[in-house]
Parts: structure tokens; sequence; C-alpha cells
């Protein structure tokens, strides 16, 4: 029986519909459910930052995540397929009004994806000071605890209402199917063949 880690929220639940194209019937997890087996699977419902660790460490063959995560843990996952939805951009966060400049002394930004936004001014070589922050990370910029912010933006409107506004985009995002390297191998027929019926699934939604 596959295992396959999905994050709660929207990407776990586009991800359970696909699964109800292919196999039919109802694939929900029950209230307060984290394990939920249908169609000779078994779904493990999991925090989204923890999808990749429960892969990683094989207590998953499988996992959905999105591929800001993917870039931020740097786990030796296969990226299997671009499922298409979840899509959001990792995006630098600044005061309405205000533009982007990196030419100041000292830029402090505020972060929950530390190691993208570390990589972005390296490889840019602008000296920043990194703030981690868990979340609400649109709040730092508003009392003074950063200058800027890099998070995800989906619809833009947590920033809007927070008087901000994605200045420049880092990276595009989107969910992703992965495995782990040892599941990929012992099951390599029974995950292609998954990852064919998903994507013929894919194919057929606008
Ligand atoms: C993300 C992100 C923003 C928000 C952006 O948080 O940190 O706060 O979504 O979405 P929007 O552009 O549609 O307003 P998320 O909801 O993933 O919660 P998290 O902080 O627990 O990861």
């Amino acid at each position: 029986m596959l295992r396959i880690a999905l994050p709660k929220g929207r990407i776990g639940d586009d991800a359970l519909g696909l699964f109800e194209k292919i196999f039919g019937g109802e694939f929900r997890f029950g209230p307060r459910k984290l394990i939920l087996e249908r169609g000779g699977f078994r779904f493990l419902r999991v925090r989204n930052q923890d999808v990749p660790t429960y892969v990683y460490h094989q207590a998953a063959d499988l996992g959905v995540v999105g591929l800001d995560l993917l870039e931020e843990r740097r786990l030796d996952l296969i990226r299997l397929l671009d499922l298409g939805f979840g899509r959001c951009s990792v995006s630098i966060g600044i005061r309405q009004g205000e533009s982007l400049d990196f030419s100041r002394p000292s830029l402090k930004v505020a972060t929950k994806l530390e190691n993208i936004t570390r990589d972005f001014f390296s490889k840019r070589a602008i000296p920043v000071e990194i703030i981690k922050l868990y979340g609400s990370i649109e709040l730092a910029p508003l009392v003074g605890l950063a200058d800027m912010i890099v998070d995800i933006v989906e619809t833009g409107e947590t920033m809007r209402q927070n008087g901000l506004y994605p200045a420049l985009s880092i990276m595009e995002s989107s969910a992703y199917l992965v495995a782990n390297r040892n599941s990929f191998y012992d099951h390599k027929g029974a995950i292609l063949r998954l990852r064919a019926q998903i994507e013929e699934v894919l194919r057929g939604s606008p």
C-alpha cells in the first residue's frame, strides 16, 4: 500500500480531488483523522512544512508539496510531477508608497523562507540581516522589525490588507508530487502508473 503525505488545507484537498477523479468514491479525511485508507493508498494528513520530512524519512513513499518548500528544505527528493495547482509566488513585500532599494547600508528581511531568501540576496551580493519568523510575516515591516519581507503571495490580499505590496517575485511555485529515492526504486511500477493516471486527469481538466 503506497503511503502519501498530504498537507492540510487547499493543496491537500485538491490532491484528494485528483484521487477521486481517478478512483471514484469519496476521498476525504474524517474530522480530526490523520490517516485515510482508500483505493489501495494510505494518506497521511500533515502540516505543509512537514511533508518533505515524512517523505524523506520514508514514513511516506510519496508526498504533495509546494515547490517553495522543496526549494527551502533542500532534501533529496524525486520531483515526479508538477500538479499545476497551489500556484503562488515567493515575493519581496514592501510598504505601499515605497520602492525597492537594495542599496541601503543595512537591510532587514523578515521571512519564514530563510534559505530561499539567503540565496536570493547572496547571489546578488546584497548584505542583509535575515529575521526568521514562523507566521504573520506581513506584520514585521509595520512594527519596525524589518524593512521588507519575503513571503508567499497567492491572491496578494494579505499584503494589501496590511499596507504592503509585492515589489518583486523571487520564484513561482505550484504543488509537486514527490517521492523518496528508496520508495521510488522499490515501487517504481506502481508510482509511475499513478503518475500517468494523474497526468491523464490533469490533461482532461481545464
Ligand atoms: C501564506 C503567506 C501569506 C498568505 C498569502 O500564509 O504567508 O500570509 O498565505 O496569501 P494571499 O496572497 O492569498 O493573501 P499561509 O496561509 O500559507 O499560512 P502559514 O503562514 O501558516 O504558512
